[in-house]
């Protein structure tokens, strides 16, 4: 088994959500391979939307860059993290970016429509890609997530088909920046992250008691704003 996290966020290692990817990846059986790919550290240019991988190089990207690195990752993987932060209700600019380049997976669009509406209407160029699964893990700044994520989700169900990824969505993500805040709370969740990380390798899906501790934030809505006006309302830290 060979997990990929494409860490999309700015800050690199330094990445709130990183960690919660990592624990998920800690939850799988020994002897699973791990490969990270911190996107901010590739050059990833901008899809030039030529259309060459659909009507002249029959999948092949004319743009020579990083994204041939990240290509051969996802051919490898059998479990694929996207790994960001929210920004402004969907996706940082890396992963934009990547999906993007994306398009030569898919095959050329031919003016069908979907039957259903619920599934993504390209098809792929490899259908063993199927085979793999899709993990999104996010962090926002907010106090809850259910507000934050509708753009996201839909954008996801639209690009993969409803119920072809799984996502853990955790609110208060700027608590696992800071040392100190809140330990005994984000352990016990990046602990419930890591069993979730060992379901997904055994069963292939989080199971609905596990996605509903998930759900929960790290701390309750007046602990974290306690913990956001002792720590971020002083002057030292603005
Ligand atoms: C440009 C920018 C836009 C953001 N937009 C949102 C947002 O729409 N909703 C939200 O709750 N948090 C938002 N945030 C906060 C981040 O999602 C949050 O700090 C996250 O935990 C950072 O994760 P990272 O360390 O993995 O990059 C934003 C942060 C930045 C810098």
């Amino acid at each position: 088994m060979k997990i990929l996290i494409l860490n999309g966020s700015p800050r690199g290692a330094r990445s709130n959500t990183l960690r919660l990817a990592t624990a998920f990846a800690d939850g799988f059986p020994d002897g699973t391979e791990l490969e990270t790919l911190h996107l901010s550290d590739l050059n990833i240019k901008p899809c030039l939307g030529c259309f060459s991988c659909w009507t002249k190089t029959a999948g092949r990207c004319v743009i020579s860059d990083d994204m041939k690195t990240v290509r051969r990752a996802i051919e490898l993987a059998d479990v694929i993290i996207e790994s960001f932060p929210l920004y402004f209700f969907g996706m940082p600019t890396a992963i934009k970016t990547m999906t993007d380049r994306c398009l030569p997976f898919m095959k050329t669009y031919l003016g069908t429509s979907d039957e259903d509406g619920k599934s993504s209407f390209h098809q792929l160029r490899d259908e063993r890609m199927r085979e793999k699964k899709l993990v999104l893990i996010s962090t926002c700044g907010y106090v809850q997530a259910q507000p934050m994520y509708p753009a996201l989700l839909k954008q996801y169900d639209l690009i993969c088909g409803e119920g072809n990824y799984t996502a853990i969505l955790c609110p208060q993500g700027e608590l696992f920046g800071y040392d100190g805040l809140a330990e005994r709370q984000k352990n016990a969740y990046l602990a419930d992250v890591r069993t979730a990380g060992a379901q997904f390798a055994k069963l292939g899906k989080i199971p609905a008691e596990t996605a509903e501790r998930l759900k929960k934030p790290v701390l309750s809505a007046g602990g974290f704003q306690v913990v956001v006006n002792n720590h971020w309302g002083s002057g030292d830290s603005l």
